[in-house]
């Protein structure tokens, strides 16, 4: 198991690629998922924030790979997540409509 960028008592926080560390996980053992995944919208776009045109560039983490691509990894994501959840787990995904 990868080593906790941060730990306490009943709490573990890791930083890692997310398919390397829910594979180490054991399947139907988490309760809940909650994640906050890249929107692949940091391509040249811009958008309104608090009024003012800005661009939209959070970094290469966001940029799409293409659509393929980016359907494979959050498919491969939320398959992992399906794989650690208990029958009754719940999966929250923060995203845009
Ligand atoms: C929409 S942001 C989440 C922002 C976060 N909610 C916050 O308030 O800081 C998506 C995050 O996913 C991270 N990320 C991208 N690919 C990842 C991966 N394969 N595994 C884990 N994290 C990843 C990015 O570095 C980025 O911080």
């Amino acid at each position: 198991m990868q080593k906790p960028y941060y730990e306490k008592p009943k709490f573990k926080l890791y930083q890692a690629n997310c398919l390397d560390l829910l594979a180490e996980l054991p399947e139907n053992s988490v309760d809940m998922v909650f994640a906050d995944p890249p929107y692949n919208l940091s391509n040249g776009g811009i958008t309104v924030h608090a009024g003012r045109m800005v661009s939209v560039n959070k970094g290469d983490w966001d940029k799409s790979k293409g659509f393929k691509d980016d359907y494979d990894f959050h498919y491969k994501w939320m398959e992992a997540c399906c794989r650690v959840l208990k029958p009754h787990g719940t999966l929250w995904v923060s995203s845009i409509v």
